[in-house]
């Protein structure tokens, strides 16, 4: 279970994960044990960043929009239910072992991988080809022609350098387990591979109860579990992972305009939260699943490439339909609007609440060299950031550290507040700027005749002095969601 290589992370990746572990982000989970591969645990300012970013996310669909509500369905369900939404049956990645090394990868990876380094080398036909032959291969679900590929172009193992390669399977991602008697084999259940089945399913309890009308959506955050073959980059593929999914169901018929408006939606929402527009892009889906009558990626330019952070797919009426037909209970809406009754179409969008992370820990991360000084620091939204202020008594004593308590206790029921009293004042400027502190607020003297002090902005690093009694204003002037909100 030892983690293994990682192919694929380069430099400034690395620094990114080293900096992640050191500061208190993310580490390898059971790291005590060498870790569990493809699996993270979130440190004290890694989950309040992570918290920030899904409450951010929950807040603008189930406050922004007015017709959006929430739900918080269980991780395991009735195993019919991945029969109806075509899991059991399709949920695969196409496989291949190399005998030498024993090491397990995704085929069609093997192949794109290979026509990148053909295409850096200049040989872009010859790769455009091999990218095509593939996708044919695929779609036609020839897993032998998919070897032959791998052979002829003599593809090898970059861990053993041999072109010893089994058959090409198909492998289901989905984790599966037992419920009760091991024995029985009706007990199989499985850990959801998305979350979305648990809005489809309770599609109707919510419309009723919170007495929905179309259109309107469900929105959910909870964890989701693929046994990922290629589990690589850091928390970007992840075994267990969280998504923050939304259901919009719409009128037949309306759908893609409904798509258009979510997939533009969406967009603004990352930009507002400060990802620049050059490094976002759209990615429409060439290959359509066969559920989904349009289908889009909203991409980020990752340090290893531009890759997926959300999909936004319509998805048709394939999922309520199908639990129609394997449940036997009807799905269908009445819409008093038309006096119809019909299955609703629905618009999906999904994001990785850790793809999201990462998206924003490789947005932060800023390295200045001038030739005086080097300094390194996080640049997160103020509204995301993990800890919005940090109080200092330049000295622990003179009842400095007193004054600097009241100003936290003045603060913290509102904000992440940490009081630090150890260490110089520079040293301390430095390591809240490595977990990316907004503002950090130095109590002097001064401060007890006047009550004023002294706050040193993360990004510029100028000093200003101010009221304390303007302290909460500001912090929260900062620090809003409502002005992420006002742009989307
Ligand atoms: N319900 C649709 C669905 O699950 P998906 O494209 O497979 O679609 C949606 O996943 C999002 O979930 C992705 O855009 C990504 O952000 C996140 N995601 C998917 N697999 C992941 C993994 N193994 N690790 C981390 N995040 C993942």
């Amino acid at each position: 279970m030892a983690k293994t290589e990682t192919p694929g992370e380069n430099a400034q990746l690395k620094d990114i994960i080293s900096h992640a572990k050191e500061y208190g982000f993310v580490y390898p989970s059971s790291e005590i044990y060498d870790g569990l591969q493809a699996v993270y645990d979130y440190g004290a300012y890694g989950v309040e960043l992570k918290n920030n970013l899904k409450r951010l996310w929950w807040e603008t669909m189930t406050r922004v929009s007015d017709n959006i509500v929430g739900i918080d369905a269980a991780i395991f369900m009735h195993p019919t239910t991945w029969k109806a939404s075509g899991h059991v049956d399709s949920f695969n990645d196409p496989m291949i072992d190399n005998k030498d090394s024993k090491k397990r990868y995704r085929a069609d990876v093997l192949v794109e991988e290979h026509a990148a380094k053909l295409e850096n080398e200049g040989q872009v036909e010859k790769a455009n080809s091999l990218t095509a032959a593939l996708a044919r291969l695929l779609e036609a679900e020839d897993l032998a022609g998919v070897r032959d590929l791998i052979t002829n172009e003599g593809i090898k193992c970059p861990i053993s350098g041999t072109s010893n390669w089994t058959d090409v399977r198909q492998f289901n991602l989905m984790f599966s387990t037992q419920v009760g008697s091991v024995a029985e084999d009706a007990s199989t259940i499985y850990l959801r591979p998305e979350t979305a089945q648990g809005i489809f399913v309770n599609f109707l309890n919510v419309q009723k109860t919170a007495r929905m009308k179309v259109p309107f959506g469900i929105a959910q955050i909870g964890k989701a579990f693929r046994n990922e073959i290629v589990a690589r980059q850091f928390i970007f593929r992840m075994r267990e992972f969280e998504q923050m999914e939304m259901q919009f169901f719409v009128r037949p018929g309306t759908e893609l305009d409904w798509y258009q408006k979510w997939a533009d939606t969406r967009m603004r929402w990352h930009l507002a939260l400060g990802t620049p527009a050059a490094k976002l892009r759209k990615h429409d889906h060439e290959k359509l699943a066969h559920y989904a009558n349009a289908a889009m990626d909203i991409e980020f330019e990752f340090p290893f490439g531009f890759k997926e952070v959300e999909g936004i797919h319509s998805r048709t009426d394939f999922d309520l339909k199908s639990h129609q037909e394997y449940s036997k209970k009807k799905q269908q809406y009445f819409d008093p609007e038309i006096n119809q009754n019909y299955i609703p179409y629905v618009i999906e969008t999904s994001i990785g609440a850790d793809r999201l992370f990462l998206l924003t820990l490789c947005n932060a991360y800023t390295e200045e060299k001038t030739e005086e000084k080097s300094r390194t620091y996080l640049k997160f939204h103020p509204a995301v950031a993990p800890v919005k202020a940090a109080i200092l008594p330049i000295v622990k004593k003179d009842g400095l550290p007193e004054k600097a308590q009241e100003i936290v206790d003045a603060l913290k029921y509102d904000f992440n507040i940490i009081y630090e009293d150890s260490g110089s004042i520079g040293k301390r400027y430095t390591r809240q700027d490595l977990i990316g502190t907004p503002f950090c607020i130095a109590v002097d003297h001064q401060t007890l005749e006047d009550n004023t002090v002294t706050i040193r902005h993360r990004d510029t690093t100028e000093q200003e002095r101010v009221a304390i009694s303007e302290l909460h204003g500001r912090i929260a002037e900062a620090t809003s969601f409502r002005r992420i909100f006002e742009k989307i």
